[in-house]
């Protein structure tokens, strides 16, 4: 879910709007505002989406408000259980991220005390709380909602009012982000789950940790404090890097085919000041500062939930290859509850575009308390992961805002590669010139990517024959098997069309039954990649009738004769070919969603930042 609140001398509303408009990657199954206009509350709330919302808000005025997107979990998405929700006196408004999880118990004790609900949501169970601590404590809000917290069990990031003080806001994280922009001479703030909101407003901001709440006032600093033990805390103002342009669509039709099309951009931004050819080396501060613990590493396991981790899965084979080190990839989810093995001598590397996925967080907490190494691979800088990890390296990517992952998948393998290429040299397990090699090899990617887009009209045409089609297999072997995970994957979250990604050869296995006329399979079949092999898997799916869109090297012949269509890619080192063939794959969902009218940027039942577990 996402929040947005503004307090100051402007009008609340229009930064209310697009900032949440802003937030929708991060839910979207409902959106509400609440306004302070200096007499009374006007709030406005939806099932639906912040368009949705604007049809409905007929009030405008005020210089205080709050705002939310909802990805709903407790309580389907409807109007009622929409954010804001104010509590039985209507005094206080609150909008909520997270779980609130002993909720019930808290709900049945407020009942008793003569309180009555309106929706099913944990978050007006909180707003209440808060309201009762206020009247049995005669304290003011931030104190209130203070002790309330220090109740409840969960997760949470909060924005809370009291229209009897409307010159302040309260707000409060555990496990899900709250940033503060400050605006000039603190004559106005601004609360967002993430800096976008904020950007053309201010570039100061400060980041909440977990289990901080602050206090913001007009004209006043930044009170932070601790919730659980009251201790006070700097705030530190920290400078936005981003820019406006960063977060907007530029020109295309939806942020995914923009993303799509940053990736020569992305991929060179992420490896720019690390790669240095010349010289012929890799720096990476995260990993040359923590050097000896790479080399006495034992083993690698590498956390992730969706796309990041089949970037995860491609850099098991890119570790295993290149430096020699055991590795193994789990689900978050999965690794966090089955007690682990996890002994010093492992590294845990957390991969994350937003940072911010509550199962992988969970997970990096677990492997330091066990004693390992945790190193984190992110996107959104300053993010929860990003600063719970031991050491770490930032894909620099820029903001992904379309739900389906695309530059964040490549950026994230390219800068596994990088640190696998650098332990290889550490560990000698890769000659001089070898390493050379794939230095020269990862500098050509961004333009082999450029090259490769080209390929958009042609894919475009295929998807056409495709729109209606139920089902998909997506077939790889090698560092390949991951991208077909992948492409698989793009395909379910913006299609709706069922796919699954499978290693070539187990086809044979079980998916083969699935096998007619109808059935579309994308085979991966790059000319370094066990192509023979690969080549009799693809005589299999033929003489079954199935539709065969192959990915090739450029100049192939043999699948040419064989496949419906073939989609070519330059040539490349095959363990930076997964930086290559994920490309058309994006092209392909992206279009066979354009056509089947999906929604590309907001798929159904997603969100883009899943910070509950
Ligand atoms: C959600 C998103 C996916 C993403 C996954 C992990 O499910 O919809 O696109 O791959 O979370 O997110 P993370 O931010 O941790 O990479």
């Amino acid at each position: 879910c996402g929040i947005t609140g503004y307090i100051g001398y402007r009008d609340a509303y229009p930064i209310i709007i697009n900032g949440l408009q802003r937030l929708e990657y991060r839910g979207y199954d409902s959106a509400g505002l609440v306004l302070y206009d200096g007499t009374q509350i006007n709030l406005a709330k939806t099932k639906g989406k912040v368009s949705d919302l604007v049809e409905k808000v007929s009030k405008k005025e005020g210089n205080l408000g709050i705002g939310h997107t909802r990805w709903a979990t407790h309580g389907i998405p409807n109007d009622v259980n929409s954010h804001p929700h104010t509590s039985q006196s209507g005094n206080l408004v609150i909008v909520h991220n997270g779980i609130i999880e002993n909720y019930d118990t808290i709900k049945k004790e407020l009942i008793n005390r003569g309180y009555t609900f309106q929706s099913d949501t944990d978050t007006e169970v909180l707003v209440n709380l808060i309201e009762e601590v206020q009247k049995n404590n005669d304290v003011k809000l931030g104190k209130a909602v203070q002790i309330a917290l220090n109740e409840v069990v969960g997760a949470y990031a909060i924005a809370v009012f009291d229209k009897r003080k409307p010159n302040e806001i309260v707000v409060a994280r555990l496990g899900s982000p709250i940033a503060i922009g400050v605006g000039k001479d603190k004559k106005e703030f601004f609360i967002a789950s993430d800096a976008s909101p904020f950007i053309e407003y201010t570039k100061d901001a400060i980041y909440l940790d977990d289990e901080e709440m602050a206090i913001i006032r007009v004209g006043k600093d930044v009170k932070i404090r601790k919730i659980n033990d009251d201790s006070l805390v700097d705030a530190n103002i920290q400078e936005l890097q981003m820019n406006l342009e960063q977060i907007e669509k530029g020109g295309y039709e939806h942020f995914m085919l923009k993303e799509i099309y940053e990736q020569p951009r992305a991929i060179q931004d992420t490896y720019r000041g690390r790669l240095l050819r010349d010289e012929a080396i890799i720096k990476m501060a995260g990993v040359e500062d923590n050097m000896k613990k790479f080399l006495n590493a034992d083993r690698i396991i590498i956390v992730a939930c969706g796309t990041s981790w089949h970037a995860g899965l491609v850099a098991e084979y890119i570790f295993e290859e290149f430096s020699r080190i055991p590795v193994e990839v789990e689900y978050a989810s999965e690794f966090r509850y089955r007690n682990p093995i996890i002994t010093e001598k492992d590294i845990v590397i957390a991969i994350s575009q937003s940072g911010e996925t509550a199962d992988t967080l969970a997970a990096v907490k677990l492997a330091k308390e066990k004693g390992a190494f945790v190193f984190g691979v992110c996107n959104v800088v300053g993010s929860s992961i990003a600063r719970e990890t031991h050491a770490g390296a930032y894909t620099h990517a820029g903001p992904e805002i379309g739900v389906a992952s695309t530059k964040a998948f490549t950026t994230q393998i390219t800068v596994l590669s990088l640190m696998a290429l650098r332990l290889a040299r550490a560990k000698g397990t890769m000659s001089s010139s070898v390493f050379r090699m794939y230095l020269q090899e990862l500098e050509l990617i961004p333009q082999k990517v450029e090259q490769l887009l080209s390929v958009n009209e042609h894919v475009k045409e295929i998807s056409k024959k495709y729109l209606l089609s139920t089902n998909c297999l997506y077939l790889g072997r090698g560092y390949n098997f991951p991208v077909a995970l992948e492409g698989a994957l793009k395909l379910k979250e913006i299609s709706y069309i069922h796919a699954e990604g499978y290693p070539a050869a187990e086809m044979k296995h079980g998916p083969i039954a699935l096998i007619d006329d109808r059935m579309p399979v994308i085979v991966i079949a790059t000319s370094k990649g066990h192509y023979e092999k690969v080549v009799s898997n693809i005589q299999e799916i033929k003489s079954r009738k199935g539709k065969i869109i192959a990915i090739v090297t450029e100049g192939d012949t043999t699948v040419k004769e064989i496949a419906d269509h073939v989609i070519e890619i330059p040539d490349s080192e095959e363990a930076f070919s997964p930086l290559l063939t994920t490309i058309p794959l994006q092209l392909l969902s992206y279009h066979i969603a354009v056509m089947r009218n999906c929604n590309v940027d907001q798929p159904r039942n997603l969100a883009k930042s899943v910070t509950v577990e």
